[in-house]
């Protein structure tokens, strides 16, 4: 290790330890559970469906056979990727968790940037994007306590592009991963899940709806879309405009021809820059 704690190319493939990981996280002050999965079709699924009242559970997986992303796509992580997800069991209600994704996209962006990703920029609502090519990504499923209605599972995965062969490379040119943005001086993959995961935790073990509030207000700081012309889909109709930043709730706003427009959830693609 060098000085910086940082593995300087050697331990890149290191396999996830959960004892590493734990002990990083209570290190930085937050307690969970640590599981490491060998093979999994998918860590978000895995704890949806797990029946933990722990408060909290991490668990990180070598490799995916059925990595899920938003609207239903895949996630590919070959080996030496980073995915992992953090369930929370909450009690409250569901509604305490919209504009979930950009907290925990934003704090990515910080970690990111704080091992060498200084242009890490967050695509509302979830894609962490480095000069607009994607290097991470944010899956938050939620269900509804069968006891209790105002109790609420949260289940936040996170997929980072880690270090990626170079046919990846060659096949996603809209992607990239952290070796080619950083280099080799990287924390191994256990810190560095240890590190995003007590982030997260740690801020999510607060008031919700007022961090996304406060993120609304440096939200400049972290937009990959700021002034761009797009267009958003939000399912029922395809809208185009200019991306003004989000309110208090985390909702994109958008100019159009017709006026402001609120988008709480969309697809987003950009048509000029
Ligand atoms: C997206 O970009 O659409 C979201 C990708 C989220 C991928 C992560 S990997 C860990 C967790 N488990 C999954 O099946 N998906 C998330």
């Amino acid at each position: 290790m060098n000085r910086n704690n940082k593995a300087s190319g050697d331990n890149l493939s290191a396999p996830l330890n959960a004892q590493r990981m734990a002990s990083i996280c209570r290190t930085l002050g937050c307690d969970t559970d640590v599981v490491v999965l060998p093979t999994v079709g998918s860590t978000n699924s895995w704890l949806l469906e797990s029946d933990s009242t722990a408060e909290v559970t991490l668990c990180a997986a070598e490799h995916q056979t059925i990595g899920r992303g938003r609207r239903g796509k895949t996630w590919h992580s070959p080996d030496s990727g980073v995915t992992f997800s953090i369930r929370l069991n909450r009690p409250e209600p569901v509604t305490r968790f919209h504009g979930l994704s950009l907290l925990v996209g934003a704090l990515l962006c910080d970690q990111l940037r704080d091992i060498g990703a200084a242009d890490a920029m967050l695509k509302w609502p979830n894609d962490v994007l480095v000069k607009q090519a994607k290097l991470a990504g944010i899956l938050i499923e939620t269900s509804i306590s069968a006891s209790a209605e105002s109790a609420t599972t949260v289940v936040i995965g996170i997929g980072i592009n880690y270090r990626r062969g170079p046919e990846a490379q060659l096949i996603d040119q809209n992607s990239t991963d952290l070796f080619q943005v950083c280099g080799p001086d990287l924390p191994d993959r256990s810190e560095l899940i240890a590190r995003v995961a007590s982030r997260v935790i740690m801020a999510v073990a607060g008031d919700v709806p007022q961090a996304v509030e406060n993120l609304s207000a440096s939200w400049a700081d972290y937009d990959a879309l700021a002034g761009l012309e797009v267009a958003v889909d939000s399912g029922d109709a395809q809208v185009v405009g200019r991306t003004a930043g989000i309110d208090a709730t985390g909702g994109l706003l958008l100019d159009t021809e017709h006026g402001r427009q609120v988008f709480s959830s969309a697809e987003v693609s950009v048509r000029s820059r």
